[in-house]
């Protein structure tokens, strides 16, 4: 019997979806982001922005001093979700160390990755949490950076069913472990019901209870005067839950950078992954007095952070001939910019304290007010 099925069975035979790919991904001995060593990146199941090109990092360490030195206060960095630890990795390194003063907080959830995290940084130059409480108080401005943290996060699956919703769960039975409905419980209908989507009958469809009390305390946490990056794969509600789009959902696993439709298959042998309702984060963004300032496409985002003018600054514009650094430098540029791929897939939220919004749409080229 494998290790999910004995898991279920402890449980009484049978879990919600929700509490299977919570196991899936973080059970402490077989989760997929609770094992050691880091499943993702280049050499492994699928590319986030900070691990496929340095240069994704380089474009926020020139916005975040930018926003910085617009608001004349102490820079704190809070990388949610650090992962590896590439993003701040990645933030030290082009800073060079010219930025000690900039406080920077990891908050990430797997201990085996924290491990990762200890080993790569420089000592005692990052402070790792586990959740927003461990964050606190700074005075200045703190720039909150998320990089596929609440597409990361478990979600109930539900089905439509004669006009209401059934929820699915995962029985360990004879023959392994299977699919199964039982009636969705008032919490998951007043997900749907609250966003105005009412399913198909046959149309399959996740839902992230947890995403918007963890930004909305993620959020709080920062304080003020504070701005915050969210970068992530997903659609507001209408467009999530359009049956024309997802029909089956938008649940996928990663391995070896396939992607599949099967979650039970070696649970714990793959990412999962569920697209996030753009609209969830903006209720907890209002939720939390904070305020909007954009939803784009990633390679507008890099564009309007600046990114032109940093590949000028390092000398490869085009006059620059090519060889082996511009090349490559080139392909990875092209990657994140892709309008068929990361660049319009993946969307950054920018919001931000009311304080601290106008220098936000100043830097990044957005009109205000
Ligand atoms: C898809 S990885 C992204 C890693 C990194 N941000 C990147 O983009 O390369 C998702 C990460 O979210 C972490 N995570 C999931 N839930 C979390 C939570 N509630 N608080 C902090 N980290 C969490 C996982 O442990 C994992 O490291």
């Amino acid at each position: 019997m494998g290790w999910m099925e004995a898991a279920i069975r402890r449980r009484g035979g049978s879990v919600d979806f929700r509490t299977f790919m919570e196991l899936a991904l973080y059970d402490a001995d077989h989760g997929y982001y609770a094992r050691g060593p880091v499943r993702y990146g280049r050499k492994g199941d699928y590319l986030t922005a900070p691990t496929a090109s340095d240069w994704y990092t380089a474009v926020l360490a020139r916005l975040f001093e930018g926003l910085a030195a617009r608001a004349g206060a102490p820079l704190r960095v809070v990388d949610a979700a650090s992962g590896d630890g590439s993003f701040l990795a990645g933030l030290l390194a082009a800073w060079d160390d010219r930025n000690e003063a900039v406080e920077m907080i990891s908050v990430e959830r797997s201990a085996a990755l924290r491990r990762i995290q200890e080993e790569r940084l420089p000592p005692g130059r990052v402070r790792t949490v586990t959740g927003p409480r461990g964050i606190g108080p700074w005075d200045g401005l703190t720039v909150f950076h998320a990089s596929e943290l609440y597409d990361a996060l478990p979600v109930h699956r539900v089905v439509g069913r004669d006009g209401g919703l059934a929820e699915l769960w995962v029985e360990a039975g004879e023959g392994g472990l299977r699919w199964a409905e039982r009636p969705a419980p008032e919490p998951l209908v007043r997900h749907f019901e609250s966003r105005g989507v009412r399913l198909e009958e046959g149309q399959v469809a996740e839902a992230c209870l947890e995403a918007g009390p963890l930004h909305r305390s993620l959020l709080a946490a920062c304080g003020a005067p504070a701005a915050a990056f969210v970068l992530d794969y997903g659609y507001p509600a209408r467009r999530l839950y359009d049956p024309r789009g997802r029909r089956g959902g938008s649940l996928a696993c990663y391995a070896g950078h396939r992607m599949d439709r099967d979650p039970l298959d070696r649970p714990g042998g793959k990412d999962i992954t569920a697209h996030v309702d753009w609209d969830t984060l903006r209720e907890a963004t209002r939720a939390a007095g904070w305020v909007e300032v954009a939803l784009v496409p990633l390679a507008e985002f890099l564009v309007r952070g600046g990114i032109a003018a940093l590949v000028e600054a390092r000398g490869l514009g085009l006059e620059r001939e090519v060889d082996a650094a511009s090349w490559t430098a080139r392909q990875e540029i092209k990657r994140l910019l892709d309008p068929d791929g990361m660049g319009s897939d993946l969307r950054v939220l920018v919001q931000a304290t009311p304080d601290a919004a106008p220098l936000v749409s100043e830097a990044l080229g957005l009109r205000t007010g």
